[in-house]
């Protein structure tokens, strides 16, 4: 570590530094993006290249992250510029602060939109009728109404800010620490519940019973990108978070294991959501609205439905917050390190942007509905264009950085491994991050955009 990372902040622990990156990774991409992501692109085909991805290309990228935070000590340009000075690599950081604003806002109306549940739950959501009519036309109509949705997201956006303003060591650690345990809890509730449904069988066999014949290059792009989405990956996210790790952290322990939870989580939500929707006869494809169409129709049929609905809704609004908290702290330790910005004035740049996008997007489903670049709306392009382009290029920019450029030492050094078997899984992870993620980023990119013959 160099002289000016001393003052550095630092997590506390070892559960701290899980919970923070867990808390990162599972937010809204698993129990809202990863169903209607499988649901629109063909259920367990899609959700067994997802798997692919993750463990191939995921963790090794994850891994080249770390690496790179933690012995650099920095923001991602800084780290860039640190490592390789006077160079073109410092164009990663670049993308990565410019899309983490992206994500940040549309993440934010999705976000916001848990707000408004909760709300509905606490004013009397229980008593409503279950059928997928009156379910769709109920968020049509919360979604088109421009002023509510454009309140909730400001809304979140300055419980952000709250937590962000506080630091890093007492926001964002002692949040995670209490609850992402608890949302594993009720997730695990949840999936029983919705194993006991009449459409089980139909929504576990989308879910698990692959049909090769739906893979086309652009479903496999977009597993590709929700791999990348649902990890923090590609955008320097985990390079800022390893900044804050300690030499004691063990880099590549944590990256399969944030790596397994966060796929366990994703799974779980599909076993929650694809039941309900067989049972309900309501539409897989239906796209982002998914899984505020279907959850209420389980809420609606439970004992409690009203409590139970509250609690999740809270719960997956605290597992958003700690993951548009690891986006904004990409931009914010960026101002702060190089920009020389006090903490509170960074906050409040990246915050101010991102409700002014964020506003935009959540109008996208309202008055500005008409509003479209090649054919989508905001919100649609905004998501698009980060996880299916700027997260893939980002990570395979890292990857080969990692791989090629960076200082074998450093690699070793950092990863550290003790045993024969250890010296095996490094040398392996180091493969993938020179050879096959990169080439599989690529092909899989190229095609997915229609740029290779296929
Ligand atoms: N992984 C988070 C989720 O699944 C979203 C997220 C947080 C993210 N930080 C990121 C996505 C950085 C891309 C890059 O909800």
């Amino acid at each position: 570590m160099s002289e000016d990372n001393k003052n550095r902040a630092q997590f506390a622990t070892r559960l701290g530094v899980v919970a923070v990156t867990v808390g990162s990774a599972v937010g809204l991409g698993n129990i809202w993006r990863f169903p209607y992501e499988a649901g629109a692109n063909g259920g367990a085909a899609f959700m067994l290249l997802n798997l692919l991805f993750v463990f191939v290309i995921g963790v090794p990228v994850m891994c080249a992250e770390f690496v790179i935070g933690r012995h650099t000590g920095a923001n991602v340009r800084g780290a860039f510029r640190r490592l390789s000075p006077g160079t073109g690599w410092g164009v990663v950081g670049y993308i990565g602060i410019l899309s983490s604003v992206l994500i940040l806002s549309f993440y934010s109306v999705v976000a916001g939109w848990t707000m408004e549940y909760i709300w509905r739950s606490v004013a009397g959501f229980g008593g409503m009728h279950a059928d997928a009519e009156s379910l769709h036309s109920q968020f049509d109509e919360f979604a088109a109404g421009n002023v509510r949705p454009a309140m909730w997201t400001v809304l979140f956006l300055l419980c952000n800010y709250a937590i962000l303003a506080r630091g890093v060591e007492k926001g964002i650690e002692r949040v995670s620490n209490v609850l992402m345990p608890l949302l594993f809890v009720i997730l695990f509730a949840f999936c029983v519940h919705s194993l006991c449904m009449p459409g089980a069988a139909e929504g576990l066999g989308f879910l698990f019973r692959p049909d090769f014949s739906q893979i086309t290059p652009s479903v496999v792009l977009s597993a590709m990108g929700q791999a990348f989405f649902s990890l923090s990956l590609g955008l320097g996210c985990l390079i800022t978070y390893s900044s804050y790790f300690s030499r004691r952290t063990p880099l590549v322990k944590t990256a399969f294991l944030t790596a397994s939870l966060d796929s366990f989580v994703a799974i779980v939500a599909g076993v929650i959501i694809f039941p309900a929707v067989f049972t309900f006869g309501q539409e897989p494809a239906a796209g982002p609205r998914l899984v505020f169409e279907v959850l209420p129709a389980i809420f609606a049929e439970m004992a409690g439905g009203a409590v139970w609905s509250a609690l999740f809704f809270v719960l997956l609004f605290t597992a958003s917050l700690t993951s548009t908290v690891s986006m904004s702290e990409i931009t914010i330790a960026w101002l702060c390190d190089d920009m020389h910005m006090s903490r509170r004035r960074a906050t409040r740049i990246n915050i101010g942007v991102a409700m002014l996008l964020g506003t935009l997007c959540a109008l996208s489903f309202g008055c500005l509905n008409g509003v479209r670049m090649f054919g989508m709306t905001l919100f649609e392009l905004f998501d698009y264009v980060s996880s299916n382009v700027l997260l893939p290029v980002g990570g395979m920019i890292i990857s080969v950085y990692a791989g090629w450029v960076l200082d074998r030492k450093v690699m070793r050094s950092e990863l550290a491994p003790a045993t024969r078997r250890g010296r095996a899984l490094v040398g392996t992870l180091v493969f993938c991050m020179r050879c096959v993620a990169p080439v599989c980023i690529l092909l899989v990119f190229l095609a997915g955009l229609g740029l290779l013959p296929v």
